[in-house]
């Protein structure tokens, strides 16, 4: 049974289809037709997208962002919180004008959202101009969507799990041509009792890692310099397989391919989060000094009310053990404020935890109850507006903290990844770690390491080349 979670199927049905797909846009339009991929959500649904435009591309679509002008969009949703939720629905309430504008329109929506079935209902009834509605485990399966769609068929309602299977050999055109993601397993298996990732993207599955590192090493000779791994637990990457490569020696694995490149990876759970880890982090030099390890709340009551399955005492003691290894490590987290049930004594835990760790950067949310979580189902007494007032004073707190490390980063020298151009002379790059950097440059440099030393700070870091 083991060795079933990590399975090798094949793209080749859809291959057919792409081939018939694109002689199929040969007959209906006189010049190639042009595709629209609108992205939202975490990195995983940026890296389907990428696989969704190298789809569309090996069926002969031209990509555009521009709306008006395609002949195909998609719109790859996300369904974390209610705010991201309702972007979607007004976005794709644009595409009933764009059909009057152009009849010949196949519009289709995908990803988390679109893989709740109260959301294919609603779309369905609502919204009758979507042609096509898939789930995140057949999105390998738009050739045939749009072939079908194209001969004529009904509106096509596809969002079967499947069994998991990963799909390998799905072309992908990434957006950049230096930093690229790389996905190394799917799905979740901890159920955070907020979360609906779990529901919507489906069981924990991890790639093999020869195909990780095919990959990984393709990126390198392709020139990337900047490789995120990306999992919703990277930690627990290879569990359940036979072939018993732990996350550590997948690191160790890409770190040894010959180039020069940094590896970053997201996300770390806490509660995988090995000392094997740590120390794999501190002895590869390519791997990025940077832990994203969010702890979503400092009270040990809330935490067990998520089912993190960590309490605050480990959660620091993993971070001093980071620090003892790393001392310049970046670590950074996630902050749910008002989950249900929550009291300003609990808040304030949370509070005295990032006075505590000092984090380089917070990335915060309210709580946002999520259809069929436990979480929905608890009491949740607190009001929009003092959960609000809470929030406002983390992000104060932060921006305290933000300024404490602005005073001791500048006057320091980081080797920088070019990856950004601002205005006519002036580039911008990212550390090693996760911050952001200014300085004098032209375009020639993308792409390119250079070490800065920081001068000085208005809104984000400014410095030289030395
Ligand atoms: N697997 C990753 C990230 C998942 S989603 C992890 O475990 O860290 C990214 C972040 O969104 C989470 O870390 C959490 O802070 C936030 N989030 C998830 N569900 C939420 C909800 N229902 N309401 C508010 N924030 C939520
Ligand atoms: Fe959601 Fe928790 Fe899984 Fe992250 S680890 S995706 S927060 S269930
Ligand atoms: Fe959103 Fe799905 Fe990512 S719900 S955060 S796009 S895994």
């Amino acid at each position: 049974m083991l060795s079933d979670i990590c399975y090798k199927p094949v793209f080749a049905e859809q291959e057919v289809y792409m081939r018939r797909t694109a002689k199929l846009l040969t007959e209906i339009y006189d010049i190639p037709p042009k595709a629209c991929v609108i992205t939202f959500g975490c990195q995983q649904n940026v890296s389907d997208s990428e696989h969704l435009k190298g789809m569309l591309c090996g069926m002969g679509y031209i990509l555009t962002s521009d709306e008006s002008q395609a002949d195909f969009i998609i719109f790859n949703t996300c369904a974390v919180r209610e705010h991201a939720q309702d972007r979607v629905y007004g976005n794709i309430g644009k595409i009933k004008q764009l059909k009057k504008d152009n009849p010949k329109l196949i519009a289709a929506v995908c990803g988390c959202m679109a893989q709740q079935q109260s959301v294919a209902d609603k779309i369905k009834k609502s919204y009758p101009y979507i042609d096509i509605v898939f789930g995140t485990q057949v999105f390998h399966r738009l050739p045939e969507f749009i072939y079908k769609r194209l001969k004529g068929s009904k509106r096509i309602f596809e969002l079967s799990l499947e069994n998991g299977d990963i799909v390998e050999g799905v072309p992908v055109k990434r957006d950049g041509s230096f930093k690229g993601w790389l996905p190394i397993m799917y799905g979740c298996d901890n159920f955070c009792t907020y979360c609906i990732v779990p529901y919507v993207r489906g069981r924990e599955r991890s790639r093999e890692p020869e195909e990780i590192i095919a990959e990984a090493r393709a990126m390198v000779e392709a020139g990337y310099k900047d490789i995120t791994l990306l999992g919703q637990n990277v930690n627990s990457y290879g569990k359940g397989c036979s072939h018993g490569v732990t996350f550590a020696k997948l690191l160790r694995m890409i770190n040894d391919i010959e180039g020069n490149f940094v590896i970053r990876f997201m996300t770390s759970h806490p509660k995988d989060c090995t000392a094997e880890l740590l120390d794999t982090i501190k002895e590869c030099n390519k791997v990025s000094r940077h832990l994203h390890l969010p702890v979503q709340s400092g009270s040990d009551r809330i935490l067990k009310l998520m089912n993190r399955k960590y309490d605050r005492k480990s959660y620091l003691e993993l971070i001093e053990a980071a620090r003892q290894r790393i001392p310049d490590i970046s670590i950074t987290s996630d902050i749910i404020v008002g989950f249900p049930g929550e009291t300003y004594e609990d808040f304030k835990q949370t509070l005295s935890l990032v006075k505590e760790v000092k984090y380089s950067s917070l990335f915060t949310f309210i709580y946002s109850p999520r259809e069929n979580s436990p979480a929905a189902a608890m009491a949740d007494p607190v009001s929009r507006q003092e959960k609000g007032r809470w929030f406002d004073e983390l992000l104060q707190l932060q921006d305290e903290i933000a300024s404490e490390n602005v005073k001791q980063n500048i006057g320091k020298t980081y080797r920088v990844l070019c990856d950004s151009v601002e205005s006519e002379d002036v580039i911008s790059g990212h550390t090693n770690g996760t911050a952001s950097i200014e300085f004098k440059g032209g375009n020639e440099l993308l792409g390119q390491f250079v070490n800065v030393k920081i001068t000085g700070y208005t809104n984000t870091y400014k410095g030289v080349i030395i």
